[in-house]
Order: C-alpha cells, then structure tokens, then sequence
C-alpha cells in the first residue's frame, strides 16, 4: 500500500486530487482504508482509449435452425458423451449490479413468481439440472460474483439448499472492481472516505477464475470445456448437448448460441467477423446502414444476435489469457457523495469501466454461430417493465409451460 505522500502525487498526475479533500478529516482506521483502495485502482483500466474497432466488418455464417435440425441426433450424441465424460463446467456470470432492473439484491435473488416462489436462481439451476438428469452427467457450477453480491448470493443459495444442486459442486469465485467516474473521468465517491466502486465488467470471468484456482481445479477434475451464460437470461439452456456436440464437432475452440434479431434495433450484440476474425459488436457500436443491411432474402446481414450463452475450449482460453482486451465506457447511473451530500441522479451521470466477455471471441480464432430458437431459448431480464423486462420474462416463461 502507498503513503499518503505517495498517494498525493499519483491522483495530481492522475488529475484525481480532489478525492483527498476532507481526508484530515478522518478517523486513522478510515485514512488507512481509503488509501488501500486508492492503491487498488487499476488506472490502465480507466485510462484506456474507449474502443476504437478497426478492420471491415463482414457477416458471419453459422448452423441455421434448419441445419441444427437435420443433424440433431449427431450433434446430440457427441455432446452427450462429453457431458458424461465430465468435460464441460458451467459458469454463471452473476457478478453485475442489474442497475437497470432497480434493486440492490443479486440479480438472480429476484422472485418472478406469482402464485409461488420462482427465483431466477432456481430457474437457471433447474434448467441445469435437467440436463444432469437426463444424461446422467456431473457438470460443475461456477458461479461469478463481485464484492458488491458475494455475500448476499452465497448466503442466499446455501438458504434455498442450492435449488437441489449437489452442493460439492458449486463454487463460487469473485470478480474485480473497478472506481466510476464524472463524465468528465473525474473518480466518484461513494461515501466519506470511499470510492465508488462497482464490478469491472463480464470479460475478466477467466483471470478471475484463474486467480481463484478454480479453472486448475477444474482441469484436474478432467473439464475441458466452459459454457459461459448470463443469470440474467430465464429460458437458458445450460450444457447443451446439442449445442456443445455441434460446436466440438465443427472443430472450433468457441460456440456462441444466437438468435436471429427481431429488428435492426433490437439491443443485442451481433456476431460477425472483422479482420477474418469471429467478432461481435454491441448494439451501440453497430451503425444504423450496418444494422439495415439486408441480404438478397430479406434477412438483416448482420442478424446473429447473441444471447450470452457461450462455449470456450479450456486450452484455447489459456492461450490467449495474457492478451489484452479493450475497455468499454458504459453510460450509468451512479449514486455517489459530492463532498457534502448524497446524490441519487434520475439520469445517466457517470462512466462505469468494463471489459466484456464478447471481446474474448475476438481472439479466438473461430466461433460457431448456433441458431436458436428465441421464444423457446431467451428470456432476459434487464429492466423492470417493458422491454427485456420482468413482464417479458414472465410471459416467456408461461409460454414454455413454465408455472409462476
Ligand atoms: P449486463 O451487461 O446486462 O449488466 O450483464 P447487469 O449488471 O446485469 O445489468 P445493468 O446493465 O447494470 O442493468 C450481462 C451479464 O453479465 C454479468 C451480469 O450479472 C449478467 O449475467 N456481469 C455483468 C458480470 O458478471 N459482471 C459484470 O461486471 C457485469
């Protein structure tokens, strides 16, 4: 940890003094504490240029449902006998704030049911479990969180007996943080004496789960393959022996589920290529004429929406974990203290830093697109009502049989 002298002259370099001001005014315990976190601050983090992509972009072919249909049981069998042989570990990224959905509780705590209890935790799990059952396979549950939910998510899965999970194979492990800034880059605080501080983003799910030991421990135990999904979407369909059979027997290191974009402004990512290279861009990166394109069918050029369900090959990942990946801006609303007063702002007034998992298909060499179908495979739950919503979600759910 620096000294408060040291400390001084790093955050005037950094342009960041003002977060020293009041600092006398602290109790020895809080001056300590502040400090260690000021020493935490990764800066190469905030001081990357915001993602600037270069290299054309071009549409990226993959197995349409058709496709998938035509060779169902071949796809099935061979995922099948890597679920059976202990191959594939399931990661749950659960580390997100779900700032847009409104509550501070974790994400995957919230209860979509309506005559009953019907957590998004146990949806996820059971979808899981069903595959466990059925073929008889051991799949590992990784789950991500952050400092801001650990607590809360361990304590509230070992309440409901993990949802009927053996327990012996659930493991958790934490993500990193990352301070939030002014629009002007100037570091927030959260309180008196603390910064704010918030989850650095999904794409640093395998440094840190190297860090826990975790992906060694995994390996020992003969896994070779992650299927990476968000908590947040309800209809996943976690290790998919479909999906995994097809993406090893295409022979690609990476497979991402997708579904076709109901319209060129839906909010999902897209899958494609840039530089010959699998890629995928954020709906807020993704230009209008891009968006429009369409081919000689009628369908969007760039239609591959993807749903946060990936595959990764162990080794490929292992590969490429040194290299760097880009740090994404995203416009959010932060409470934070200004000195003097809490302030809960109505609009977007800060800057959270995060690198994404979507970054990490950039590097692999290949990723095959796996059609799914949406109404069947994707529900998420970002916000409160209307799109992506818990209403949308509930819906969804109904339409799968699903009872709330
Ligand atoms: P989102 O980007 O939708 O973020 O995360 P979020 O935190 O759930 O919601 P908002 O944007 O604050 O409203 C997609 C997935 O990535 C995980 C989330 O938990 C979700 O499963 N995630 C996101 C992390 O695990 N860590 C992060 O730092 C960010």
């Amino acid at each position: 940890m620096k000294n408060y002298e040291e400390i001084k002259l790093l955050l005037k370099s950094k342009g960041q003094e003002h977060l020293l001001s009041g600092f006398g005014m602290f109790n020895q315990e809080m001056q300590k504490a502040f400090l260690n976190e000021i020493s935490a601050i990764d800066w190469a983090l905030l001081e990357e240029k915001p993602v600037e992509r270069c290299g054309g972009i071009e549409p990226l072919s993959g197995l349409s449902l058709k496709e998938i249909k035509n060779h169902y049981q071949e796809f099935e069998n061979a995922g099948t006998k890597l679920l059976r042989e202990g191959k594939v570990a399931a990661v749950m990224l659960a580390g997100g704030q779900g700032t847009r959905l409104g509550s501070s509780a974790p994400k995957g705590a919230y209860d979509l049911g309506l005559t009953k209890h019907l957590y998004i935790f146990e949806c996820q799990i059971k979808n899981l479990l069903a595959v466990v059952d059925k073929y008889g396979a051991r799949v590992p549950l990784l789950i991500m969180t952050s400092d801001k939910n650990d607590r809360t998510t361990r304590a509230f899965l070992k309440k409901h007996a993990y949802f009927g999970y053996a327990q012996e194979d659930v493991f958790f492990f934490k993500q990193d943080m990352a301070p939030c800034t002014d629009l002007n880059g100037k570091i927030l605080l959260e309180d008196r004496g603390r910064l704010a501080l918030s989850p650095n983003g999904n794409g640093g799910w395998f440094s840190s789960m190297q860090r826990a030991g975790l992906v060694e421990k995994m390996k020992a135990q003969g896994v070779e393959w992650f299927n990476v999904f968000s908590v947040d979407n309800v209809l996943q369909r976690i290790a998919d022996p479909v999906f995994l059979g097809a993406t090893y027997l295409s022979g690609n290191a990476c497979g991402a589920k997708t579904v076709k974009k109901n319209s060129p402004e839906e909010r999902v990512g897209v899958l494609c290529k840039r530089g010959g290279f699998p890629d995928i861009i954020e709906y807020y990166e993704l230009d209008k004429k891009t968006a429009n394109a369409r081919d000689n069918e009628g369908e969007l050029l760039f239609g591959n929406g993807v749903i946060l369900n990936y595959l990764f090959r162990i080794s490929a990942l292992e590969e490429v974990a040194g290299q760097k990946i880009p740090v994404h801006r995203a416009k959010k609303k932060v409470d934070f203290f200004d000195g003097e007063k809490y302030v809960f702002p109505q609009t977007e007034n800060a800057y959270k830093y995060e690198t994404l998992i979507l970054d990490l298909i950039h590097l692999l060499k290949g990723c095959l697109s796996f059609e799914v179908e949406r109404e069947r495979e994707f529900a998420p739950v970002k916000n409160a009502t209307g799109v992506d919503s818990i209403e949308t979600a509930r819906e969804l759910l109904k339409k799968n049989g699903v009872e709330l």
